[in-house]
């Protein structure tokens, strides 16, 4: 990978979106804001922008990618959507919902982003920067996420300078809001949580009136082809070792709390940081992977981890913490 690239870093504004509409037009590799975490955006219909992409994040090519339009319009040009996708579309876009649909005959997708499947990924983000990038450059844009494959997603633009500085042409800077993935939803003939995300379980599955499946067991491996093949177990993993479940600290270690209840051993760690004090799941969300990173650094013997609620953003946040513990190869 050539790493030479002069990477800029523009904040977000007119100039800086009408920079990352001619870099995405020129093959360029832009990463932008989202609501969710930071996506590395290329031009959906170049094949060669989604190589240089792949090759940027070491990602590898068989994780397909989502592709990010400007509005429900622009996603029935590349998926076909059902009655149920409309309804989930309409209530969920623009936002943190990710839906995986049967591409269309035309659809103007490169091969090479959806990984040869018949279905594709598609997302309408809320980020006001990540719409007016859309907008402006007219396409659809395949972002995944902004980090190194294999990385903790990035959620400010320090996060993707650290990672792919020299990679990629552009950062566009500016916040992030909910700080965890979008939620991938199958439709299929029965709907499938591919990945808990932004959007709770919940509230998809009181909109459709009914439960969304699980994923075959074998579909969160690392070998065959998954269905929801970047569920790759170890994708969110720090470099330190991370605990689950602390409930005592032990010598050394670092520990990533959540609430306020005492932990035995706290004055022997090495650092603390608390993802919500009170107790508060969107807070725990915007802050997951910047305490992640931040804690990573500071050379701990372990990352302990409080036990975190499961309903809400806690199924988001508990799938995440757990692929950071699985480590990485
Ligand atoms: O919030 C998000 O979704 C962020 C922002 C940038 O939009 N993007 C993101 O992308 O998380 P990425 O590439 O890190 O994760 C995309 C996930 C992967 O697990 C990939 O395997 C899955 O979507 N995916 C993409 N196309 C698929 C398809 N046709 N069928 C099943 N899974 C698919
Ligand atoms: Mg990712």
């Amino acid at each position: 990978m050539n790493v030479d690239l002069k990477t800029q870093i523009l904040p977000a504004g007119e100039a800086a979106v009408a920079a990352a509409a001619r870099c995405l037009a020129e093959g360029g590799l832009v990463a932008f804001p989202t609501e969710t975490v930071y996506g590395l955006g290329a031009d959906a219909s170049n094949p060669a922008a989604i190589a240089r992409l792949y090759l940027a994040k070491g990602r590898p090519s068989f994780n397909p990618l989502i592709a990010h339009v400007s509005d429900l319009g622009a996603g029935m040009r590349i998926a076909c959507f059902d009655a149920q996708a409309i309804a989930l579309a309409n209530a969920f876009w623009p936002g943190p919902l990710t839906l995986v649909l049967p591409k269309t005959k035309d659809c103007a997708v490169a091969d090479l982003a959806t990984a040869g499947l018949d279905t594709i990924a598609i997302r309408v983000p809320a980020h006001p920067v990540a719409r007016e990038i859309l907008r402006a450059f007219g396409g659809p844009v395949v972002a995944p996420s902004a980090n190194l494959s294999g990385h903790v997603s990035p959620t400010t633009a320090a996060h993707v300078q650290s990672d792919l500085a020299g990679r990629i042409d552009l950062i566009v800077g500016g916040a992030v809001a909910v700080g965890v993935e979008s939620t991938i939803v199958g439709c299929f003939d029965a709907p499938m949580l591919l990945r808990p995300g932004g959007v709770p379980r919940g509230e998809i599955e009181r909109l459709l009136g009914r439960a969304l499946v699980q994923p075959p067991d074998d579909a969160d491996k690392d070998t065959g082809q998954p269905l929801a093949p970047g569920m790759l177990a170890s994708h969110y993993a720090p470099r330190t070792p991370v605990r689950l479940n602390a409930g005592r600290i032990e010598a050394g270690e670092a520990l990533l709390a959540f609430g306020s209840a005492p932990v035995p051993g706290v004055d022997a760690a090495t650092a603390v940081m608390n993802l919500s004090a009170h107790c508060d799941l969107a807070e725990a969300a915007a802050n997951l992977f910047g305490y992640l990173r931040a804690l990573d650094a500071r050379g701990a013997r372990a990352i302990a981890v409080m036990p975190v609620p499961h309903h809400g953003l806690g199924e988001a946040i508990n799938d995440r913490l757990r692929r950071a513990a699985m480590g990485r190869e």
